[in-house]
Formats: C-alpha cells, structure tokens, sequence
C-alpha cells in the first residue's frame, strides 16, 4: 500500500544520499598505486634538494644541520634549552649525566605565545621570548649563570654552521616581520641586549625534527630518522656526506632536515589533492604553501574535516541540510577533538556529546557521518605520512606511532627496508639539549 511504498522512498532517499557521499570521499581515499606515486616523487624531490645544481629550484629542502654525530652517552653537563615552533613556547633546563648516574634531568615552563605576537613583528617575538627565558631563570634561581644553549627553531633555516640559522620562510602560525632572511641566532641575541639582564651562550639551532632524533638516538644508537607530525610535519635522516652537495666533504654522514612539508608545492601532488585541500590552503596564512603539511598535520586537519561537512550539508547530505553559523566558523575542529572522535572505542553517544560541545546539533546518523569523515581524512594523513618514511627509509645505509596504518605503509611500498618506529619522550627540548652536550664534548668545551 501507500505506506510500504513511502517506506520504499524513504530508503531509497537514503542509500542515494549514502552514494552521494561516498563519491564525495572517494578523492580522499588513496590506492596502493598513488601510494607508490607519491614515494617515487617524494624521492625525485629528495634528489632535487640535495644536488648542488637543482637545490635553488627545489622545493623539498634537505637543509644541512651539521649534526653530524648521535650522542655516545659520554656527554654531561647542564644545559638550556628553548623551544619554539608549535603552538607554545618552553624553556628547558636539561641536566646531563655519564658513567654510572647516565641520564638526563629536565625542569621546563611552558609559555604561551598570543596570536597577536606570533604575527606581529619580528622585534616583538624575540623580546616575548627573553622576557619568558627571564623569567624561567628567575624561576629557577638562576640569574647570573651562564649555560650553554640549545634553540629549538622548528622552521626551515639554512645552516651554515651548527650555531646559525637563516629563516627561509615562516610556516604554520607564524608571520612576524622582519625575521625571513635573518639569522634567528642574531635576533635573539640582539633582544637579549635590549633587555641588559642576562647573557647566554648559544651553540646550537635545531630542528624539532633533528632534536626528536637525537633524544631517541641517546636510547638507540641505530636511531637515525627523526619524524614529527604536530601543528606542522617534517623529516629528518643522517645522509652520506657524498649525498649532501651543499656541503663541503665526502666523509662520513650528516643529518638533513628535509622540510617534507613543501612537497607538492611544485604541483606535483596536484592530481591527489583535493577541493577541500584546496580551500584549506587558500584560506592559510601561505597558500600555495606546505601542501604535503596541509594534508597531514594537525593544524590543517580538523579544518579539512569542517570543509567535508559543509560540503556535505550545503548538498542537503548531513546535519538536515542546516548550516549551523558554528560550522561556517574557522578552527572549530582542533586536533584533540578530530583524534577523540575518530578514537576506534569511542562510541556514538560520546561523538554526538563532543560534536554538541562543539556547538553541532547532531542526530545518530550524522554523529556516524562525521565520524567516517574524521577517520578517512586521518587515514589518508597517515598513508601519505607512510609514502613519505618509504621514501627516507630507501636512503638509510643501515637495514633500516602516528599509528600502525603509517608502518603498514611503510612496510607495503619499501618491504625491504626494515624500520622500527620509537616514540621521542619530549623530543624537541630534550634533543636540543643533547646537540648542545655533544658539541661541547666534541670541542672540548667545558659545560658546567
Ligand atoms: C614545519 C616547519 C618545520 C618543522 C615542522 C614540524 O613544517 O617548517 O621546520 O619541523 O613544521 O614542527
């Protein structure tokens, strides 16, 4: 009867939606071939960045770090460290022990940096960040010593010594002016004599990347590739001195920051990008950009989701078709909330609770839409994650978790290569520290 033929509409409506969707994500979700494409033009980029001729014209950087060794355990002394480059500021006292009390000792303060200051100028940043170590040394008792510093600059710089570092371009949050082109050693430098309180002793810029590396490389001397997927992602691997044709020297090896977050910039990831990564990139402080970092750090994430779901409800597909003004409203999605709701055991109840906190009135069948969306936008995160480790474990001389899905990438497109992944326990601060303790041990330098 009339009923029964309702029903039959009804279901209808449903499954044709269901397809609508489905087609909408299918962009999103990769094969194991565009996997293999992605390593193989992650690779020509590496090739571009290294060589002496194409390095100018590339966009995967592979900067020299001039670390050039792991640490032995012999190192000791104290140290401190800063942290700069996601979302707060630390500072770090690092305590360094050998022989039989071998370890490492940390008291770190963690600061926040205000958006107005992230992208104001350059004069600003710097004199935040010595008003927050003044304050840490105050905290500390500590006034009047100096120790010898480690800076944790997690932005593409081009080293030309292990205590330098030249800004090529901000990325993530940051925009403050006058810092693109400036050695970042001498602007902290030139802040800390404005203030006329105290004096430090830096020896070393680093990558987050080279700092997650070393801090694991203190544990396991077969540590050799450093990984962050944060607010921004990016690698880092010892490569034959040969291989590095920016530098000088055919022996022995160093460690090269990639900067893996520019890949695609070029447009060479263009037929795997997709309309939602587009906007994403286009509404960023650098569009055009660190597009690989758009499609998998936690910066960008959320906002990709939040395109998806709008999409899906200006097509009538989700939330009955309403936009919500909170929907229309940049940033709603953080990482912490995108990571809770894909969670495996967190059930639907709970993903319409977080989803209401969020300010999304939601029935069951939206609460297990979104939840799909989160979980193909964070596996195809993860994939593209694991081609770019596929592509830096074929460059590793030795047989070489974001998750499993990352390692079983790993494992499907470089078989071969046998990678363990460690997780780095407070990598960036601590590393910076242990770069500073092994220059010291290799100069001879006393350090406290
Ligand atoms: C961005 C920065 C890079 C850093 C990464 C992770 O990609 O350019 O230097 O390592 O974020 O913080």
């Amino acid at each position: 009867g009339k009923g029964a033929a309702m029903v039959t509409a009804v279901a209808y409506r449903l499954a044709a939606q269901h397809q609508a969707r489905q087609k909408i994500l299918e962009p999103l979700k990769l094969s194991h071939e565009q996997l293999l494409e992605v390593k193989e033009r992650m690779r020509i980029e590496m090739e571009k960045g290294l060589g002496k001729e194409t390095h100018a014209e590339a966009t995967v950087k592979m900067l020299p770090t001039y670390v050039c060794s792991t640490p032995d355990g012999t190192e000791k002394g104290d140290f401190l460290a800063l942290d700069l480059g996601g979302t707060n500021f630390r500072v770090l006292l690092v305590r360094v022990r050998n022989g039989m009390r071998r370890g490492v000792e940390m008291h770190n303060k963690i600061y926040s940096i205000p958006v107005e200051i992230m992208q104001g100028t350059g004069e600003e940043l710097f004199d935040h960040i010595v008003h927050c170590i003044s304050d840490f040394l105050e905290y500390m008792g500590m006034k009047g010593v100096s120790l010898p510093l480690g800076f944790t600059f997690s932005f593409p710089c081009q080293q030309n010594n292990l205590d330098e570092g030249i800004l090529l371009k901000w990325t993530k949050g940051f925009k403050a002016t006058g810092c693109e082109g400036e050695d970042v050693v001498g602007l902290l430098k030139e802040a800390i004599h404005r203030r006329e309180e105290f004096d430090l002793d830096v020896v070393a810029v680093v990558n987050d990347t080279v700092g997650t590396m070393m801090t694991c490389g203190y544990e396991d001397p077969y540590c050799e590739v450093g990984l962050i997927v944060g607010t921004g992602s990016n690698a880092c691997y010892m490569e034959e001195m040969r291989n590095v044709e920016l530098v000088e020297g055919d022996e022995g090896r160093m460690c090269v920051n990639m900067e893996w977050g520019a890949f695609g910039d070029s447009g060479c990831l263009d037929d795997i990008r997709t309309e939602f990564d587009v906007a994403v990139d286009e509404l960023s402080l650098n569009p055009g950009k660190q597009r690989y970092e758009k499609m998998i750090s936690g910066m960008y994430l959320g906002e990709i989701v939040r395109n998806i779901l709008m999409d899906f409800t200006k097509k009538g597909l989700l939330f009955r078709g309403r936009i919500s003004e909170r929907l229309k409203t940049r940033g709603i999605f953080e990482t912490k909330f995108l990571s809770q709701i894909e969670s495996d055991c967190l059930a639907l109840l709970q993903v319409r609770s977080i989803l209401q906190h969020l300010g999304l009135e939601s029935t069951c069948d939206d609460s297990i839409i979104v939840k799909e969306v989160c979980t193909v936008v964070a596996r195809r995160a993860a994939q593209l994650c694991g081609a770019g480790m596929a592509a830096v474990s074929l460059s590793l001389s030795l047989p070489c978790s974001f998750s499993t899905v990352l390692q079983e990438t790993v494992k499907e497109l470089s078989p071969k290569c046998e990678v363990t992944f460690l997780q780095s326990e407070d990598g960036s601060g601590k590393g910076a520290a242990l770069i500073t303790a092994v220059a010291c041990r290799i100069l001879g330098e006393p350090a406290v």
